[in-house]
């Protein structure tokens, strides 16, 4: 990733806003101004801009021999000597900017990355942070530093890296799922915790009275607890660990032996993460009757309830059933807080948002009928396993559609919509939940989002998350896709992600969202790969000969038969995607009652008769689009979907996070 300079403009190459004009105007920013090599680092600034490198690096030159303590200026330098490949000398132009001004924020991210690009990891995380925690209102700031770490596992973290997490986790600009990861990482690093982890792994099992107190010690000091309410865990060790965990405790319950439990904030923090994955962990024989006895002990209001506050048997049964029976408690309603700590939150979860969520289903306007079969299967799947389940995305501000498109493919450059963009109407076509329909309603400005889907279950998750995120620029509606040509409404954007793929014929629902479409409109769609859905194939084969169904128990049960195949396993690799943690998310992966899947052939036959442009494709990993350039030089815009082809055939994997593009109305 290349930088920008940091005289004007305020943004570079690359979308990163510069300092100047921001209201925490840094010390080399302020110095810029009353430099006297300002005009020559305001010339070099455009050159830099306009891609003339070796001109740019030229005049930044001209103007640290005119101010050798110009920071801004050797930082500069640095950004448009690391866009021209000459990292070192970049990082020492970097390094120059930060003896000069040592609170230079975007002097200290663009090192790290620099330093990351070399591989110098430790030094990139520090730096990173240090930027981060410089400036952690700029969102460019969080955004780099979350890239080095998801990509990391550090095995030790400077006291700075973990300051900037601790904050990382709190900031609403960050979306938590991509912190965890690293903090997962940095666990299972911590002594504590890897000898535990070695000793299940080798078949023993420590017992919780002497394991238990160094690991929930470093369970405090991480920061997983703080995570557990608001992203997926997604290490099969870690939730292992945790399985173990809550027998053992549900095991000290019983025997009496309640001092053997750690503090309530993180039961209360592990019901959160269990309720999220709506309690898709194997339980024992030994488990179930254990469970069966406390539930009878809670039957007694007394039980439920200690010194005003759930009582550590209530926390404990949290981690394996719902609190629904027990909604009628005023004690407990008493401690309810969404706002509140883990316990106060897991109440809230538990007694009332299941029924908040009933009474928005039954309101949920119904905007066409549902007679197609397929349709009616798939929505009845829906309605037992809403997906996917999540809790928080980024708060992140809204752009315009030629603003924002660009941000998404790197390679469309100077695109224009013939739209009003003060003005957009979205429709989001199977919205499932809501969180695509959400981060829609919130990056795109001026926009009015209507969403729909078959499922009300589905349809009422969504509507309570969007009301927690305060979107007033989104509304739901119950439909069938196939139905909705008699809407009588135009859209000048339409999203369909993984939806299409489950219908009884998905050219046929994907034409009826064309003829929504105003022209130059444009759609975003999401497809399954055939190609990449092979180890799906095979664990659907390994379920149909387990006779496994679609019931908790049966998906659980799956999920430990998938989880014991060899690593070399197609269907080994399902256990690495988020959805395998949740029980809605096995359902979708591999217990559909519908999936057709796509090859990038079919895609742009469809495209063809649709009259629908490709723009191009949004990745998961910017790895992809740079060996794509290194491979088909000659495709820079990266949209020949012939040349993709090829690609994926020789990375089978490429789409295993599904083909997602956008496309274009060319009338
Ligand atoms: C895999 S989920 C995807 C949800 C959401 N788009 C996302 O990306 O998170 C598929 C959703 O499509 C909905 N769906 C499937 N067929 C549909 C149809 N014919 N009309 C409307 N919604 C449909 C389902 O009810 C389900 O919620």
């Amino acid at each position: 990733m290349s930088d920008s300079p940091s005289n004007p403009p305020a943004s570079g190459p690359n979308g990163a806003s510069a300092p100047n004009g921001d209201a925490a105007m840094s010390a080399a920013a302020r110095a810029a101004l009353s430099s006297p090599a300002a005009p020559l680092l305001a010339r070099a600034a455009q050159l830099h801009q306009a891609g003339d490198l070796p001109a740019a690096v030229q005049t930044y030159r001209q103007a640290i021999v005119v101010d050798p303590s110009f920071a801004e200026a050797h930082h500069n330098l640095g950004a448009a000597l690391r866009a021209w490949g000459k990292r070192n000398e970049a990082i020492a132009s970097y390094r120059e900017a930060l003896r000069l001004s040592p609170d230079y924020a975007l002097a200290h991210v663009n090192l790290g990355g620099a330093l990351a690009e070399n591989g110098e990891l430790d030094d990139a995380l520090e730096h990173l942070a240090t930027g981060y925690l410089l400036a952690p209102e700029r969102p460019v700031m969080a955004r780099r530093l979350v890239n080095i770490l998801r990509r990391t596992a550090p095995a030790s973290v400077p006291a700075k890296v973990r300051e900037a997490l601790a904050r990382l986790v709190r900031d609403p600009a960050v979306e938590p799922q991509t912190l965890e990861p690293c903090i997962v990482a940095l666990l299972v690093e911590d002594p504590r915790v890897r000898g535990v982890l070695e000793a299940l792994a080798g078949g023993e099992a420590p017992t919780i009275g002497e394991a238990g107190p160094p690991l929930y010690a470093a369970l405090a000091e991480s920061e997983l607890p703080s995570l557990l309410g608001e992203a997926i865990l997604t290490d099969s060790r870690v939730e292992a660990l945790f399985a173990v965990l809550r027998a053992a405790w549900l095991e000290a319950l019983d025997g009496g032996h309640a001092e053997l439990l750690p503090e309530p904030g993180l039961l209360a923090a592990l019901g959160l993460q269990l309720e999220t994955v709506e309690w898709s962990w194997l339980e024992t024989e030994s488990e179930q009757a254990r469970l069966a006895a406390l539930k009878e002990r809670l039957a007694e209001p007394a039980a439920r309830v200690e010194e005003a506050a759930p009582s550590a048997a209530l926390l404990v049964y949290a981690l394996y059933r719902p609190l629904e029976a027990f909604a009628g408690d005023e004690a407990l309603l008493a401690l309810v807080d969404p706002e509140g700590g883990a316990a106060a939150q897991l109440l809230y979860r538990h007694l009332v948002e299941p029924a908040e969520r009933a009474r928005f289903a039954e309101a949920m306007p119904s905007t066409t009928p549902i007679r197609d079969r397929t349709s009616q299967s798939v929505r009845a799947m829906y309605e037992v396993n809403a997906y996917p389940r999540w809790r928080r995305i980024a708060r992140r501000p809204g752009r315009k559609v030629e603003r924002l498109l660009p941000e998404l493919l790197p390679d469309l450059r100077r695109f224009q919509v013939p739209f009003d963009q003060q003005r957009v109407r979205i429709l989001v076509a199977g919205c499932g939940t809501g969180r695509h329909a959400c981060l829609t309603a919130q990056r795109f400005a001026f926009s009015q989002v209507v969403a729909v889907d078959l499922s009300r279950r589905s349809l009422s998750y969504a509507a309570q998350r969007a009301r927690d995120l305060k979107l007033a620029n989104l509304h739901f509606l119950q439909g069938d896709i196939l139905e909705l040509g008699g809407l009588g409404e135009e859209f000048d954007v339409v999203e369909c992600s993984g939806v299409l793929h489950h219908l009884a014929s998905p050219e046929l629902g994907w034409r009826t969202l064309r003829g929504l479409l105003a022209p130059g409109g444009l759609m975003r769609i999401a497809l399954y790969s055939e190609s990449a859905r092979q180890g799906v194939e095979e664990a659907r084969r390994l379920i149909g000969e387990l006779g496994l169904e679609p019931t908790p128990d049966g998906i659980r049960q799956a999920r430990a038969a998938i989880q014991a195949l060899p690593p070399e396993a197609p269907a080994r690799l399902l256990a690495e995607s988020p959805d395998f943690f949740s029980l809605s998310g096995c359902r979708d992966l591999f217990f559909h009652v519908r999936e057709d899947r796509f090859t990038l052939p079919r895609i742009a036959r469809a495209l063809d008769e649709l009259k629908l442009d490709f723009l191009g494709f949004e990745l998961p990993s910017e790895g992809i689009r740079y060996s794509y350039r290194r491979r088909f030089p000659a495709d820079p815009q990266q949209r020949d979907l012939a040349r993709w082809a090829e690609f994926e055939q020789e990375n089978p994997l490429t789409f295993a996070a599904m083909y997602q593009f956008w496309c274009q109305a060319k009338e």
